[in-house]
């Protein structure tokens, strides 16, 4: 896979796949299709049709993207502009948590999908991050605001969207459900990691004078992750929940 920070995470994913031949499959909340892509990569000759949406465009620029892949602007939140039983698979990475409806979004998923089509739906609970550090009291505050703390292009908020998503799926009673988690595990403070990017995305908490974390807070949080990282007890987790449905 191109893209090695996620290549554990797809190889989970993987197996958890059953496309049949000549498989129509769609990603929800796609950003630059880079899920599609893999799936592309992983599945030759197997995908007929692959759909990515997004509800905005900004991650299809600066992509290579060919037939069977297809790209649309839509909004997930409202009705899916896709006909009932057009899927064998659908997948949605990290885009859940942005809806308010989110039964009306599991119906939607049911309807679009064929009979016995599968839905993956991954998500990060974000909540359940941990680093490991010094300041304890410090990196718990500045994982939780980050968590809560919603961005402008969010409609919905869910810190703890991961353990919340089988039951989403499960009170439906649409489909056989079954979830799993798969945890990223790092022990380096280091560029193009999880653990590190994260770091530097929470900076916005105080860049955009959110008063969530202060720039004071913001910056003995990344010493910490530093010293920890200096003296070897650095640690970053993060879990992935993974629900899976095959339509009753
Ligand atoms: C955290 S990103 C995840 C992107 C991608 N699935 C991934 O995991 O790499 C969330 C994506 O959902 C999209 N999104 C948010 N609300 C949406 C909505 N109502 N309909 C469609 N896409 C939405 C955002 O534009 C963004 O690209």
């Amino acid at each position: 896979m191109s893209n090695i920070k996620y290549s554990s995470l797809y190889k989970t994913i993987f197996e958890l796949m059953e496309l049949p031949d000549n498989a129509v499959i769609a990603d929800l909340g796609c950003r630059d299709a880079s899920f599609l892509l893999g799936f592309e990569q992983a599945f030759p000759n197997k995908i007929k049709s692959a759909i990515g949406v997004d509800i905005s465009d900004r991650g299809f620029k600066n992509i290579e993207y060919k037939n069977p892949i297809e790209l649309k602007v839509m909004n997930c939140a409202g009705k899916l502009e896709f006909d009932d039983n057009s899927f064998n698979f659908v997948f949605s990475k990290d885009m859940f948590e942005c809806v308010s409806d989110k039964e009306f979004l599991v119906s939607e998923i049911y309807r679009i999908l064929k009979p016995n089509g599968i839905v993956i739906c991954v998500n990060c609970d974000w909540d359940g991050i941990a680093y490991n550090g010094e300041n304890k009291e410090l990196i718990t505050k500045a994982i939780h605001a980050y968590a809560e703390t919603k961005q402008p292009w969010m409609d919905d908020l869910d810190s703890w969207i991961g353990r919340r998503m089988y039951g989403f799926f499960s009170k439906s009673k649409l489909f056989e459900s079954c979830v799993s988690v798969h945890n990223v595990i790092e022990t380096e403070y280091k560029v193009g990691t999880f653990g590190y990017d994260l770091s530097l995305d929470i900076a916005w908490l105080h860049e955009e004078n959110t008063g969530a974390l202060t720039r004071e807070e913001y910056d003995q949080f990344i010493a910490c992750l530093q010293s920890a990282q200096k003296e070897g007890s650095y640690i970053f987790s993060k879990p992935y929940y993974i629900y899976k449905g095959i339509k009753k």
